[in-house]
């Protein structure tokens, strides 16, 4: 029955990756092509005085600049600029709207012309001249404006009594800074024009029918109107769960000039899009004698735009994880003249669990307790802030299973205490922990007679694998060899799906297929069933399974009925069946991931260079669908979490309200230098409650934790306790 499901099986879209047969939002082609070059607001706030374009014009080869003042009509109300995972409050975005200047970078003209150096030359022609207004973009000198958000958490007991008379308490800021996704590809759209009028948006997109249904909003379209695709993506790790502004400058520019168009960002412009906000992470925690945790309580100050409220579960996690029964939780937002923040991989956990995870580490050493130890003191086996059970939980065995493949138990707790040769060894670790989502996802099926299947659904594959595990869960549900399948995703115009993202696409995808696959099954008994002396006459559906190219019955499968002969029987050629996957409402259980991480650092005494040797990342996420691609996500996310510990850093001049560092050269990301061994251990962990096949989803899970594992490794090799993220050598240096 599962010939494919858990196996480690290869990408069914890894040969047109590496051939470079995968075509990108950026590469489709279209007769008489147009190139668009945004130009940049290059103030925070303030408004646009004067926009002069006549020198751009009057270069050979420009057809048009697009601004304010000349653009097609787009919708005036805000409910048409509202995409799926666009924050509740606020104002979204408009791209070229009017004179208003939001943020820096915002664009404000698109430079139209036959060819993209023409277009890029054209740009540095269009002048501008701002009315500047007062601003501000530093959140820790704004901290004091900072206004909770949403209704307040409800607190557990009284913290602040209990951190009072706590016999250990430790409390602390953690800053953690702005960053950026980074993807290998660039945000773009190639919208094509069709001679009827109707558009095919080409779009680097987690939701094609998120933008599908934005486009039509803001351009008061029919849905017959606009199709959006995009088979690939070069990964957004959710920098393009909203519509970025470049599909918007796209579709507009087709508009205006009736012809096909494509809009590529320069890596710099990218900056100019969402990115995990700064925050401000203060965490308390108040423990007994005994080392049980009596108050936990975490604040958590984050940056938004002055014109929507981005705001990200941060402390939620402090609120979940660990038994302590007095507690109290804030989220705050700093509004700022800077663009929305938006998800960035494990959004709030990433930053939330990193500060929760360090002071878990700061307590430890206060107590003179191995921080395995305190975590496993702390357990809990309900969700502390539903107080309900989990659907699995096997946090206690990553603990286990992650200490021993790290060989934990040779650790010297004493910092400064360990070495190789000139460098000191630092041994740290950490809990991570995110949610196991599931959303609503449809998949059509439609099975030919020759036993060829091709599966159907609008969700993407930002490059996690959604194409090679709907091919395995489609294959073993059909009784099919994986060959047989093919699988179409990322068109608008498939079954719907949300954004892809949130770690749910799997769980979701999955049992869509189960579903759609079941309905398949229904059919083929129905015709099986019909043939004179069939061995399936009367058999009831959930007697029976599909399996090698064959209806059979499921506890004697040599009365079976080819799939082929009972489509020919019944004169079918092909069946065809779309269904939507439903869960059952479960209140009574709490959903997440988990994972425990170890990581060894080595620091080099006297140039303070920090390299991350070893990381063992033990992870419980039910099942696991593909041991090979999973292995990928969790190392990816490892390779994340190396960058937001030693590395990553968006660096704002706030005299100007100016990203200094737009760019790959001086914004650092981790390179295979930097990337050691990475040890992944998925645990057992059965799952009966969660759906079939016991699946949780693994994007995010792998980044989260490991920057406070580094973090704390760093501590155990120095001595020093750095809570400035990333921590870069200059702040070892005494
Ligand atoms: Mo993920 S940040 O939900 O793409």
């Amino acid at each position: 029955m599962n010939a494919y499901v858990g196996t480690p099986t290869s990408r069914v879209d890894g040969r047109a990756k590496v051939t470079g047969a995968a075509k990108y939002a950026g590469e489709f082609p279209a007769d008489g092509l147009l190139h668009g070059f945004v130009v940049e607001a290059s103030i925070p706030c303030g408004r646009i005085a004067r926009l002069d374009t006549s020198t751009a014009l009057q270069v050979e080869g420009v057809l048009d600049v697009l601004t304010h003042a000349n653009r097609p009509p787009l919708a005036d109300k805000d409910d048409s600029w509202k995409d799926e995972v666009a924050p509740e409050e606020g104002s979204p975005f408009r791209p070229l709207y009017d004179d208003t200047i939001k943020f820096n970078g915002q664009p404000i003209a698109l430079v139209v012309a036959e060819d993209w150096e023409t277009a890029k030359f054209a740009a540095t022609l269009v002048r501008v001249e701002y009315e500047q207004h007062g601003f501000a973009t530093d959140l820790e000198g704004e901290r004091s404006n900072a206004a909770e958000k949403d209704k307040p958490h409800k607190p557990r007991g009284d913290a602040v009594a209990a951190l009072a008379g706590a016999y250990v308490r430790h409390e602390a800021d953690y800053v953690i800074p702005t960053e950026h996704h980074n993807p290998m590809e660039l945000y773009a759209t190639t919208a094509v024009w069709d001679s009827n009028g109707k558009l095919t948006i080409y779009d680097k997109t987690q939701g094609v029918q998120n933008v599908h249904k934005f486009l039509c909003g803001v351009f008061d379209k029919k849905p017959d109107d606009i199709r959006v695709v995009s088979p690939y993506v070069g990964g957004a790790f959710g920098s393009g769960l909203r519509p970025q502004y470049q599909v918007v400058l796209a579709t507009l520019g087709a508009l205006a000039l009736k012809r096909s168009i494509r809009v590529v960002l320069t890596r710099q412009q990218m900056y100019g899009l969402g990115y995990r906000p700064m925050t401000i992470e203060r965490v308390a925690l108040g423990a007994k004698s005994d080392g049980t945790l009596d108050a936990v309580t975490h604040e958590a100050i984050a940056v938004t735009s002055r014109y929507e409220d981005f705001a990200r579960n941060d402390t939620g996690w402090a609120e979940q994880l660990y038994k302590s029964p007095n507690s109290r939780f804030a989220h705050k937002l700093v509004h700022l003249d800077v663009s929305t923040p938006c998800d960035m991989r494990a959004p709030g956990a990433a930053s939330g669990v990193c500060a929760l995870e360090c002071a878990m580490d700061e307590l430890a050493v206060a107590l003179k307790l191995d921080p395995v130890e305190l975590r496993l003191k702390c357990y809990s086996d309900r969700d502390q802030s539903e107080n309900l059970p989990y659907t699995s939980k096997q946090l206690r065995e990553c603990y286990a299973r992650g200490a021993d493949a790290f060989g934990w138990s040779r650790r010297n707790p004493v910092p400064r205490s360990m070495r190789d040769g000139k460098e000191l060894v630092g041994w740290g670790m950490a809990t991570g922990v995110w949610e196991a989502l599931q959303m609503p996802v449809a998949v059509r099926i439609a099975l030919t007679s020759n036993g060829h299947a091709e599966v159907s659904c609008a969700a993407s594959d930002i490059g996690t694998g959604t194409y090679t595990i709907v091919a395995q869960v489609a294959a073993d549900a059909l009784g099919l060899p994986i060959e047989n399948i093919s699988v179409r995703l990322a068109d608008s115009t498939l079954p719907q799906a949300p954004v892809e993202g949130g770690s749910w696409m799997a769980a979701s995808s999955a049992h869509a297929v189960l579903v759609a696959a079941e309905e398949v099954r229904k059919e083929v008994l129905g015709l099986a069933g019909k043939i004179p002396g069939s061995p399936l006459a009367g058999a009831e559906l959930v007697d029976t399974v599909l399996t090698d190219g064959s209806i059979a019955n499921a506890s004697d499968n040599s009365r079976a009925v080819s799939i082929a002969d009972a489509m020919r029987h019944g004169g079918v050629e092909r069946i065809e069946k779309e269904k939507l996957n439903q869960f059952g409402e479960d209140k009574k259980h709490a959903r997440n991931t988990h994972s425990a991480v170890f990581a060894e650092v080595k620091v080099d005494e006297e140039l303070d260079v920090i390299r991350v040797t070893r990381v063992v990342s033990a992870v419980a996420a039910g099942r696991i669908l593909n041991t090979k691609t999973g292995r990928s996500q969790i190392m990816g996310g490892v390779v994340w979490g190396i960058g937001m510990a030693l590395q990553e850093e968006t660096v704002m001049d706030h005299r100007f309200g100016r990203i200094m560092n737009a760019n790959i050269a001086e914004y650092h990301i981790p390179v295979n230098a930097d990337v050691h061994d990475i040890d992944v251990i998925f645990v057992d962990e059965p799952d009966a409650h969660i759906n079939a096949l016991g699946i949780k989803g693994l994007g995010e899970i792998g980044i989260v934790g490991v920057p406070a594992a580094i973090a704390n490794a760093v501590y155990h090799a120095t001595g020093k306790r750095i809570r400035r993220f990333p921590i870069t050598l200059d702040k070892l240096l005494d």
